[in-house]
């Protein structure tokens, strides 16, 4: 079993490069599942029309993070789309779910789970190790992969080994930088701190150099946010034992 994750998709030309890219890749690296981070189609946010070019580009789920209704109108289709989730140790008042088990190729079942860290973060956040557990006990299935967008590399680190043996992929996804420490850990746990992005190359996390620039100097800014130029797709794939569903192997992914 392969499953191919990919780093948030920012803006239009993330849009469009997860567009041009993400067909080929999954023919080409085998790919029995996907997931793509979607929490900045838009920028900040994701609209149902976003998620949906993700579903035709080649994602079969999507996931969110710390944006995720940056664009409000998005709470109903949270509400009516299972393959579209945002981080489940949001409080239960908010719209959507979490988490799901998904048909993957061969009659296997793939259970994603998104999760979002706390430090540096949202403070209005469940505990997502505990959560973690809980979601664990029901999920039913040995293929487990979890998005867990974070800003600090040592809590991400710190969940992939308190669930480790327990989920076959933990992806770090939020920092935009893609990290060199895609390993397998001891208990059969696949795990990258971050995957990085897919969107415009030159570019600060995908925003425009000068709108990024101009917030950290404190000037107004009226230009586009949107970055220009060439675009790169960053993710992992993830080899799973087709029994156990541990992981195999784990590399990093980048296509531009
Ligand atoms: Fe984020």
């Amino acid at each position: 079993m392969v499953v191919l994750c990919i780093g948030d998709v920012v803006g239009e030309p993330g849009l469009r490069c997860a567009e041009r890219l993400l067909g080929g890749l999954r023919r080409f690296y085998g790919a029995d599942f996907v997931v793509a981070n979607g929490e900045n189609a838009e920028g900040t946010g994701i609209t149902g029309r976003d998620a949906e070019r993700l579903y035709v580009a080649g994602a079969d789920v999507v996931t969110l993070g710390n944006h995720a209704f940056a664009r409000r109108e998005i709470a109903a289709r949270l509400e009516d789309d299972p393959y579209l989730l945002r981080p489940a140790n949001f409080t239960s008042r908010a719209p959507g779910r979490g988490w799901g088990v998904f048909d993957a190729n061969g009659g296997r079942r793939v259970a994603v789970v998104n999760l979002m860290g706390r430090l540096f973060m949202d403070s209005n956040l469940d505990n997502p190790f505990f959560l973690a557990d809980r979601i664990l006990a029901e999920a039913g299935t040995p293929f487990v992969v979890v998005d867990f967008h974070a800003e600090a590399t040592s809590e991400k680190a710190a969940f992939a080994y308190y669930v480790d043996g327990r989920v076959s992929a933990v992806f770090g996804t939020h920092t935009h930088v893609p990290t060199a420490d895609a390993h397998v850990l001891p208990g059969g746990t696949g795990f990258i701190t971050d995957v990085g992005m897919t969107g415009a190359e030159q570019s600060v996390l995908g925003i425009a150099p000068e709108a990024s620039i101009a917030r950290f100097v404190g000037e107004l800014y009226g230009g586009a946010r949107q970055a220009k130029g060439g675009t790169v797709l960053m993710g992992a794939r993830f080899e799973l034992d087709d029994k156990t569903g541990k992981c195999v192997s784990v590399e990093r992914i980048e296509a531009r």
